[in-house]
């Protein structure tokens, strides 16, 4: 236990190292309550990563083509890493990977409200990469600057692999675009069914989003949700126009004024059911995510035991 005095000079300088842009590090001291909203932000941001593997993992098997199948198996691939990466970092704070696992699957944790819609249709496909990977780059590439070392320079490797997601998942649409009415038909109704749950991933106004102020104070966060609603949005309308689709949004305009687009307002309460567990996919999403960590428990056990085998071997030396 540190004395009061200590205490007071330690939170001096975690906040000097704060104001002055400089990184937390695991080593460093820092406030209980700093360490827990990293904890809680990270591990969901890792969940994320995991279960988001899903939606796109059930078109593997049906992709069109083995080009198409090669580049979906390497971005469900990268996102098994982006969480591997969130799950090492939250380590470094002392969160237990296993304990972090039990808390998504009880429902104790949260992961990204966008993947709980279902993917009914290989256009979905490309849409995920071009709006929700597009959305996460926006959301992903401020955290590169993190007050946190470890989560910064984990976003840094997964930004840089988000921008493929994002260009095979357009590459993908402007080829259906360039092909039959049928395919583009199948484009603008995946586009209306993912505009307004891709919104909703930056979560709640801000208004109504009880962390984002403490965040933002300790530079965990680096823009609010509404700010980066409105880049994303803003970046989103002229590529929507060079792939020849169309928003379900009848507020959408440009505000001269403003200088951005005005759009409507996402269904919260939709959100709000979403992120309780009472999404279109979220039982099945869990479902499949404990079967898939009850069927690999042998190969926990199985290297925990060589671990142990090898570090007796060691002591024994
Ligand atoms: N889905 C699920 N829960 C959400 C959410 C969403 N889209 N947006 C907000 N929430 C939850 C928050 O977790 C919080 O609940 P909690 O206190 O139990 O954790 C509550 O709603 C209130 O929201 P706040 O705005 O107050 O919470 P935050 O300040 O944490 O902001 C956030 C939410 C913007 C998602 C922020 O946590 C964040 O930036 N996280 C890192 C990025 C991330 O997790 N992205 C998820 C997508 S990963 C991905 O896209 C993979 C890519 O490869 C496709």
């Amino acid at each position: 236990m540190t004395s009061s005095i200590a205490e007071n000079e330690l939170q001096s300088h975690f906040e000097a190292t704060i104001s002055a842009d400089l990184r937390v590090e695991p080593r460093d001291w820092m406030p209980e309550g700093y360490r827990k909203t990293l904890i809680r932000q990270i591990a969901q941001h890792a969940h994320s990563e995991i279960i988001g593997m899903q939606p796109e993992g059930a078109w593997l098997t049906r992709a069109p083509s083995l080009r198409r199948k090669a580049i979906l198996t390497a971005k469900v691939q990268d996102e098994a890493g982006h969480g591997l990466y969130l799950y090492s970092a939250a380590e470094t704070l002392g969160a237990d990977r296993g304990d972090l696992t039990d808390k998504l699957l009880d429902g104790r944790q949260k992961y990204s409200s966008i993947f709980n819609y279902p993917t009914l249709t290989f256009a979905d496909v490309g849409v995920i990469g071009w709006l929700v990977d597009g959305a996460a780059i926006c959301n992903q590439v401020p955290l590169c600057r993190s007050s946190f070392g470890p989560y910064a320079r984990a976003m840094i490797r997964v930004c840089k692999e988000e921008s493929f997601h994002q260009r095979q998942g357009y590459e993908l649409l402007m080829t259906m675009m360039r092909g039959t009415d049928a395919q583009r038909e199948m484009v603008q109704e995946s586009v209306d069914r993912w505009w307004w749950p891709a919104l909703m991933m930056f979560g709640p106004p801000d208004d109504r989003s009880p962390n984002s102020e403490q965040s933002m104070k300790w530079r965990i966060k680096r823009h609010t949700n509404d700010e980066l609603r409105q880049r994303f949005v803003d970046m989103s309308i002229p590529q929507a126009e060079a792939l020849g689709v169309t928003f379900p949004d009848p507020d959408l305009r440009w505000n001269a004024e403003r200088g951005a687009y005005d759009f409507g307002e996402p269904d919260w309460s939709e959100f709000m059911q979403v992120i309780a567990g009472n999404g279109a996919s979220s039982v099945e999403r869990i479902a499949n995510r404990r079967a898939a960590h009850e069927n690999g428990a042998w190969v926990r056990e199985a290297a925990t035991a060589f671990a142990r085998r090898a570090s007796t071997k060691e002591n024994a030396r």
